[in-house]
């Protein structure tokens, strides 16, 4: 076997690829003397709420500022609450500083994404809104919850951080929801090279409301009618976002091939993976495994030079700055037994044939 060490992630490697693309695209900002909310931003938003499939869109400077800002756009009253899936460690923290109650759910052992059952077991009258996050890329099961949130007269909010391109039912996921959040983090399938986000949503008053609160609450300059934000998409980083939107599906596919790959010679073997909807297609954000020796794995593939991680390690009721939630050990027990087996290998369109092939034969049940 070689010694050759494989990434787990290869931005430069993508750079490497788009170079003159997105060179041309930084010059052309950086000649322009316009860097914050221009001509680049605006067209960037126009282009992904067309490829998502929503009416509006608004960037913002990171996935945690657009779950703040979505959940603020809604006006919730003081004591109503969003009910969130426990296992999502990075939502949470723009959902707190929204400063809405929050209810934690479980989540469904197969593809440890929310499902409708959780969000009946979990629900209760002051529940104003469900949170649903396709943790991994893959698609959570929105018929049922559309229905349900429908019925109960409640907003439903997507977190599609992770979950660019992913689809469900023939639609991109992002476009189910009252409004639904991005993150363009670097290592997120779309991603920026700094920090960026984007709400999406198809109702005039969201997108308004969450326009204002980016730039100090203002509606026309100088007219602060609430306090609101500094929270903007830079020029540079719209220009960039706009130059991989072009890749993203050829991106995206690449990552579904592997991922079949190692379904393949995974399953083959007995190993426990993240089961992809059956009725949606996964953007494969991140190719997770459930597996009882996890840290004799995750040594094992170090020692031949292969990293893993693992998101999350924690529940957030396990989080100290979440403890004031008052949830105990034991509240959540699906999100509680997978957090101990849960292991994320290397997926990406760069990534070899053979490195999946390597990865996989160290892996033993
Ligand atoms: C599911 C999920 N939600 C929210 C976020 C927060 O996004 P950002 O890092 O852009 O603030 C992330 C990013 O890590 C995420 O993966």
């Amino acid at each position: 076997m070689s010694s050759k060490i494989i990434k787990f992630v290869d931005l430069a490697g993508e750079y490497r690829n788009i170079k003159k693309e997105i060179n041309q695209s930084v010059q052309r900002v950086l000649n322009s003397g316009v860097y914050v909310l221009g001509q680049e931003v605006e067209n960037f938003e126009n282009k992904f709420a067309s490829y998502i499939g929503t009416k509006y869109a608004v960037g913002l400077a990171s996935g945690t500022d657009a779950l703040t800002l979505a959940i603020k756009s809604l006006s919730l009253k003081e004591g109503e609450s969003i009910l969130v899936p426990a296992n999502v460690y990075p939502t949470i923290f723009g959902v707190a500083l929204s400063g809405i109650k929050i209810k934690l759910t479980d989540v469904n052992p197969k593809s440890l994404n929310i499902d409708i059952e959780n969000i009946k077991k979990y629900y209760s009258r002051e529940v104003k809104a469900v949170l649903v996050v396709h943790l991994y890329g893959n698609p959570v099961d929105m018929s049922p919850i559309v229905k349900f949130c429908k019925e109960k007269k409640i907003y439903l909010i997507e977190d599609c951080a992770q979950a660019t391109g992913s689809i469900y039912k023939n639609k991109k996921v992002g476009s189910f929801g009252d409004v639904s959040c991005f993150s363009f983090y670097p290592t997120k399938n779309l991603g920026t090279y700094g920090d960026g986000g984007a709400v999406l949503t198809n109702n005039k008053k969201i997108y308004e409301k969450v326009k204002s609160l980016r730039m100090y609450g203002e509606q026309g300059r100088y007219n602060s009618l609430e306090i609101g934000h500094n929270s903007r998409l830079d020029e540079i980083h719209a220009a960039i976002l706009s130059v991989k939107l072009k890749h993203i599906d050829k991106w995206n596919l690449k990552r579904r091939k592997i991922a079949k790959l190692y379904n393949l010679l995974l399953t083959k073997k007995g190993i426990d993976v993240v089961e992809e909807n059956r009725l949606g297609k996964s953007n494969y954000h991140l190719y997770v495994i459930k597996i009882n020796n996890r840290q004799k794995l995750m040594d094992n593939l170090r020692t031949h030079g292969i990293p893993s991680v693992i998101h999350y390690p924690l529940p957030i009721h396990f989080v100290k700055s979440f403890s004031y939630l008052g949830y105990k050990k034991g509240s959540f027990p699906i999100t509680e037994k997978y957090t101990e087996r849960i292991l994320t290998l290397p997926i990406y369109p760069e990534i070899k044939q053979d490195d999946i092939i390597k990865i996989c034969q160290l892996i033993k049940i």
